[in-house]
């Protein structure tokens, strides 16, 4: 039997005080109704999403699910709504309805009440703390809104969540039906909950939780990140903290991954190494047997096997540090190779460089990579040793095991093996600091 979805994600969400649709603000870089989609596709449905409001930003952030569209022209009630999806509903078969701002509704609730369903209409219900806004499961009568409760009504607490299933037929046959409610001529799709449908009561409160500001965004944020984290850390991966470690769902994370307080993780990365606390990673690939120590920041990285990083360093597109290297604390690199075993510790900037294997960098040493108009490259041999405070002022190319003294400039290649020092020479005046000094002390008193 075909199984076709409706998502009502036609409102403006005024509430949120954002230039966002609400719907389309990210959880876990995935906009609000991308995770609705998901679940529904998840238990296999067919999705049809109603837009009217920011409708084409709605339309593009949805296009990797591959779903269909129809606009609601004057968005006049959740009734309405669905009525404006009627051409894309097939003439039978299970037509599931929910709201597109309740981002925490998962598969397996989709699929109880498609399980569980009979006759022309279920609705999941649940019992909420406090009932009030909600839509009251009435025995007998079916739903009644919040505002058209009478005071012993608005005392139950068994809610409509918006969750329903509907026979196609009967959507078809009835939402034509439907008449509108004053003051402001609304057609509700409650008024299709008649006394036969069955309520299945039981559903999780915390699935339906709304998001409407931009406290219950947080809070959809803090329940998926804690979601997502127990996947992961029940495939084999170490969290410090279920709560305090921010893991996209577009990452991936390997059997054996550790993840510090306070990392995130975002983007297409990849990580199976060891990451300390605040870290901040997107877009990396962190091998297994690799460390990233803590308060590091890495975009479009990769770091392998036994490569160490930071603590505090900065990875930028295209830093590829290979098995075994070191790039430690206050070190920038970008679009370079640091080979195996070569290691940068302190305080340096590699950028368009290929850095050979085993290889030195002192601390202070800047590749100058760019002339105001151009970026060059630097290329330094294995095991060559750059000393502290140097600048190479690219293209330039230092040979296989070469040795630059501390504090050169150099502006020209250097040899394989070659010692290369650029350095002005000490001028020594023998037997004077202290006489020095007083001459100061002299003027100080003055
Ligand atoms: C609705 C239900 C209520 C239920 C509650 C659960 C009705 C009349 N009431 O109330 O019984 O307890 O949900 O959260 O259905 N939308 C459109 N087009 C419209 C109007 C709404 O797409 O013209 C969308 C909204 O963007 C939203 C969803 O439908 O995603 C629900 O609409 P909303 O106005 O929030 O309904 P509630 O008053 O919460
Ligand atoms: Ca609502």
């Amino acid at each position: 039997m075909p199984l076709t979805a409706v998502v009502l994600a036609a409102g403006l969400g005024t509430r949120m005080r954002s230039p966002l649709a609400k719907v389309l603000h990210p959880l876990l870089g995935r906009p609000m109704v991308g995770w609705i989609v998901q679940a529904l596709q998840d238990v296999g449905a067919d999705v049809v999403v109603v837009v009217h409001h920011h409708e084409e930003q709605v339309r593009a952030a949805l296009s990797p699910w591959k779903v269909r569209f129809a606009r609601q022209e004057s968005p006049r009630g959740t009734g309405d709504a669905v009525s404006a999806a009627l051409a894309e509903l097939p003439a039978s078969g299970a037509v599931v309805v929910t709201a597109g701002d309740t981002p925490l509704l998962t598969a397996r609730s989709i699929q109880r009440l498609i399980e569980a369903h009979r006759g022309e209409c279920s609705v999941a219900a649940f019992e909420a703390p406090d009932p009030t806004g909600y839509g009251r499961m009435v025995p007998g009568v079916g739903i009644v809104e919040d505002a058209a409760c009478s005071p012993e009504q608005r005392r139950i607490r068994i809610v409509n969540s918006g969750l329903y299933l509907f026979d196609a037929t009967y959507l078809k046959a009835q939402l034509p039906r439907l008449q509108p409610h004053p003051p402001k001529d609304e057609l509700w799709l409650t008024d299709l909950v008649g006394p036969n449908a069955q309520v299945l009561a039981d559903f999780p409160p915390d699935e339906f939780l709304g998001v409407n500001d931009r406290a219950q965004l947080a809070e959809a944020r803090g329940i998926l990140r804690r979601r997502v984290n127990r996947v992961w850390a029940a495939s084999g991966v170490d969290f410090a903290d279920l709560d305090s470690v921010m893991v996209d769902v577009s990452v991936t994370l390997a059997p054996g991954a550790s993840l510090a307080n306070g990392v995130v993780v975002t983007g297409k990365s990849l990580i199976a190494g060891e990451v300390g606390a605040h870290c901040v990673l997107h877009d990396t690939v962190v091998f297994a047997g690799a460390r990233i120590n803590p308060g590091s920041i890495c975009d479009g990285a990769e770091v392998h096997s036994g490569a160490i990083v930071g603590p505090l360093a900065r990875l930028r597109p295209g830093a590829d540090i290979r098995a075994g290297a070191h790039v430690g604390n206050f070190c920038e690199v970008k679009n370079t190779i640091v080979h195996e075993g070569a290691k940068a510790n302190h305080l340096s900037y590699l950028g368009d460089a290929d850095i050979g294997a085993g290889a030195n960098i002192g601390a202070g040493t800047i590749t100058c990579n760019y002339d105001g108009v151009r970026k060059h490259r630097t290329t330094i041999g294995p095991g060559a040793f750059i000393g502290s405070n140097t600048s190479l002022v690219a293209p330039i190319t230092v040979g296989d095991g070469a040795i630059v003294g501390a504090g050169s400039t150099l502006t020209q290649d250097v040899p394989a093996d070659a010692i290369a020092v650029e350095r002005s020479p000490t001028k020594l005046t023998l037997a004077s600091a202290d006489r020095l000094r007083a001459v100061y002390r002299r003027r100080g008193a003055k």
